[in-house]
């Protein structure tokens, strides 16, 4: 259970210490807003997926990691980078996939600080954990998050829909063509 750093980043494995600040994000309908049905996750929700997260660690040796700023003293989470195996595969989707995602607080948006996690999570899932491919989900509002795929190498793969009855857009990485990117 190792810690990765990037330029600006600390990303430590999920921790409990973690849970209060993660209500706080969860909470916020800025960060709830196109997760899902959209609302904000009251408190049991999030304390529910703090559980799962951990156990998730426990189960695969990897899952979802802290977004810390690399600064001395500063302890506050500030987002989640998520590597995930799927709970169940995914239509048109061979497995071995890992899911990939991100929340950061509002506070630090329009940083890069997302797609700088996403990256250094996105070479972890192929290097450490065997992934075959990864996969991502986003609502097509959520322009944001659909750049952070694109910009980490992910190509659009189909158009689905949510538990909700959302409209979602899965996006793909395959390992040949993340094989072909980091070594050209
Ligand atoms: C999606 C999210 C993680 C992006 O975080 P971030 O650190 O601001 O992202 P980055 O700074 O790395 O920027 C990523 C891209 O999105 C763009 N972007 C950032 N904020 C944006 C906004 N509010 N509206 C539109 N685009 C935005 C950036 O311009 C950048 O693209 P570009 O470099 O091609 O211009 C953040 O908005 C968030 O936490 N949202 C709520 C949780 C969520 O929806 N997670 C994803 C679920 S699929």
């Amino acid at each position: 259970m190792r810690t990765l750093t990037t330029e600006r980043l600390i990303l430590p494995p999920w921790d409990p210490r973690f849970e209060e600040d993660f209500c706080r994000l969860g909470a916020d309908p800025r960060v709830s807003r196109y997760l899902g049905d959209g609302r904000p996750w009251k408190p049991e929700r999030t304390v529910a997926r703090h559980g799962e997260i951990l156990a998730h660690w426990r189960e695969h040796g990897f899952g979802w990691r802290g977004i810390l700023l690399r600064e001395p003293g500063d302890e506050a989470l500030i987002g989640v980078a998520a590597l995930s195996r799927l709970s169940k595969p995914l239509p048109g989707v061979d497995e071995p996939a890992i899911e990939i995602g991100w929340w950061v607080d509002p506070r630090h948006w329009g940083k890069g600080i997302a797609t700088e996690a996403a990256a250094v999570i996105r070479d972890e899932a192929f290097t450490d954990h065997g992934a075959a491919r990864l996969v991502a989900r986003y609502q097509p509002a959520n322009h944001a998050s659909g750049n952070i795929m694109r910009k980490i190498g992910m190509r659009h793969h189909d158009d689905t829909t949510g538990p909700y009855g959302e409209a979602v857009r899965l996006y793909v990485l395959e390992r040949s063509d993340w094989v072909t990117a980091t070594h050209s």
